[in-house]
């Protein structure tokens, strides 16, 4: 069929009770925070690569799979009924219309370096994750377990961010000005879209304030949330990626969308700033991505 997706295709979050959302944030959040004590407690002294998947660039540890492992056995007890879709061990429908995201370590390569910026990334969605536009987050948590903060929403319910034991509410900044924001991006596994993406980059650098690329997704969204960063964009991310850091930007005021500026974000591209800001950037991308 092809064509933009359509958000209408996505189910309403609100088909699951405001009560029941609270839950459903609240057990990410212990997923996440039982997950993230496991990879940074555990890492062993020189950790290796286990195996590659989409490309020799695109790693899986030890510690991927031992904690996908530890979410699915808490998952199992704890919401038999739900479906899961995994980074490392793909997908599993359940009977209740929710779905379980599971990025078990974004960020692997920070990981493998023990540079400390990674996370574990858990959301739950209504309805099908496999098919683009046809799932919404219904609440999701995602932690940095090197800075102990946990990033988490569920939807209608605002985004927070726990840390140290405080718990604060999440905002997107206000910046208004593509000259002076600060954005961040990824770069994909395969080396021969890189030359398209550096392409990106190389235009937009010098005029704005600055890029980063730290090197997890679901950070870089979470950063947007907490106005850390002004805005981000990447193409070719997958589910569980994006799933959980959607919502806590949603929540904290922010919009994400895909190409076009509008529609659900997806592989194709997931574009996330403040209100004002979006608009600009995603005229920039779209017209930058599309050069031949
Ligand atoms: C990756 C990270 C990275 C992004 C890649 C993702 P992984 O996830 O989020 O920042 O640029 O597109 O695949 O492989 O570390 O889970
Ligand atoms: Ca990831
Ligand atoms: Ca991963």
């Amino acid at each position: 069929m092809g064509g933009p997706p359509d958000p209408e295709d996505a189910p309403d979050p609100h088909q699951v009770p405001a009560d029941e959302r609270a839950e459903l944030e609240r057990l990410a959040v212990d997923l996440v925070e039982e997950t993230g004590a496991l990879i940074r407690e555990e890492r062993p002294d020189g950790l290796g690569v286990a195996h590659t998947k989409s490309s020799d660039l695109d790693v899986v540890t030890e510690m991927d799979t031992r904690a996908e492992a530890l979410l699915r056995d808490r998952l199992a007890a704890a919401r038999p009924e739900d479906g899961v879709l995994g980074e490392e061990g793909g997908h599993g429908a359940g009977s209740t219309g929710l779905t379980w995201v599971l990025d078990p370590i974004d960020g692997t390569v920070n990981y493998l370096y023990d540079l400390p910026s990674y996370a574990v990334s858990v959301a739950v969605v209504l309805g099908d994750p496999t098919t683009p536009s046809a799932w919404t987050p219904v609440a999701g948590a995602v932690i940095n377990p090197r800075t102990d903060e946990v990033f988490h929403a569920h939807s209608g319910g605002g985004a927070r961010v726990t840390g140290r034991g405080t718990t604060r509410s999440l905002a997107v900044g206000n910046q208004a000005r593509l000259e002076s924001a600060l954005l961040a991006t990824g770069f994909s596994y395969d080396r021969a879209v890189r030359r398209g993406q550096a392409a990106v980059v190389s235009d937009l650098l010098p005029r704005v304030r600055d890029v980063r690329r730290m090197g997890a997704a679901a950070l870089d969204l979470c950063h947007v949330a907490a106005g850390r960063v002004d805005g981000y964009w990447e193409s070719g991310l997958q589910p569980w990626d994006l799933a959980a850091g959607w919502l806590v930007v949603t929540e904290a005021g922010g919009v994400v969308t895909g190409p076009g500026g509008s529609g659900p974000p997806s592989g194709d591209l997931v574009l996330a700033a403040n209100a004002i800001l979006h608009p600009l950037l995603s005229d920039e991308i779209d017209r930058l991505s599309a050069r031949p």
